[in-house]
């Protein structure tokens, strides 16, 4: 089955399989946001890979609109369970099967004002979609490929708070993910990247340099 992914804008990316899954929803403060809060329905997960207002802002009201599960770290798992919202609990290593989706948390490096950041990778109708978060490039990305046969990969190359350009190519060619698609760059002046130079770092076909608001499907 066809997952379409789509990138809403700074992080926040829209998974459309047998479940709808929205990770990192951050838009009613982003003037670059593809979608606003409201627009977004039918959804099953809300999944987060760290609470920094650019990652976390929209992520609890969804959820009590929707009804949505929370997937998230302990620690915000729990904020979450605190708020009355169903919350799935993990860390970093393991994995939860969410509606038949295995989510599993691996490592990313960078801050949290709670819990630790995390990377998550989904494996929904047979394809495997890796959302770094926000992180620095790590040699743990390295191991990936034993474990996982990434399809899809969103990767920050925004620099500053996160990989730029060169380091997260390397990230791409070490957690060996087929395609990749460019995030967390543009949204504000301190993040500011040219996009082509993360694609002419790796070969031709692997990057989509998407819009926010446009798709890919694996
Ligand atoms: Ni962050
Ligand atoms: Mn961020």
């Amino acid at each position: 089955m066809t997952v379409k992914a789509t990138y809403l804008g700074h992080a926040t990316v829209l998974l459309e399989g047998s479940k709808k899954i929205l990770i990192d929803p951050f838009l009613t403060s982003n003037p670059k946001a593809a979608a606003k809060p409201k627009e977004l329905t039918g959804i099953d997960v809300v999944a987060v890979t760290h609470d920094h207002e650019d990652h976390f802002e929209d992520a609890f009201s969804i959820c009590k609109r929707e009804k949505a599960v929370f997937v998230g770290i302990h620690e915000l798992a729990v904020a979450a369970q605190r708020e009355g919202l169903t919350a799935e609990p993990m860390n970093i290593g393991g994995s939860v099967t969410v509606g038949g989706v295995r989510i599993s948390m691996v490592h990313a490096t960078h801050s949290s004002y709670k819990g630790h950041v995390a990377g998550l990778i989904f494996e929904i109708d047979g394809k495997t979609i890796y959302h770094m978060g926000d992180t620095g490039l790590t040699y743990d990305m390295k191991i990936l490929p034993e474990f996982f046969d990434i399809d899809l990969a969103f990767v920050p190359i925004g620099d500053r708070y996160t990989m730029g350009p060169p380091s997260a190519a390397k990230a791409v060619e070490w957690c060996g993910a087929k395609k990749a698609v460019p995030i967390h760059y543009n949204t504000f002046p301190l993040i500011e990247v040219d996009p082509e130079d993360f694609r002419k770092r790796l070969p031709d076909g692997v990057v989509c340099v998407v819009e926010p608001g446009g798709s890919v499907k694996v």
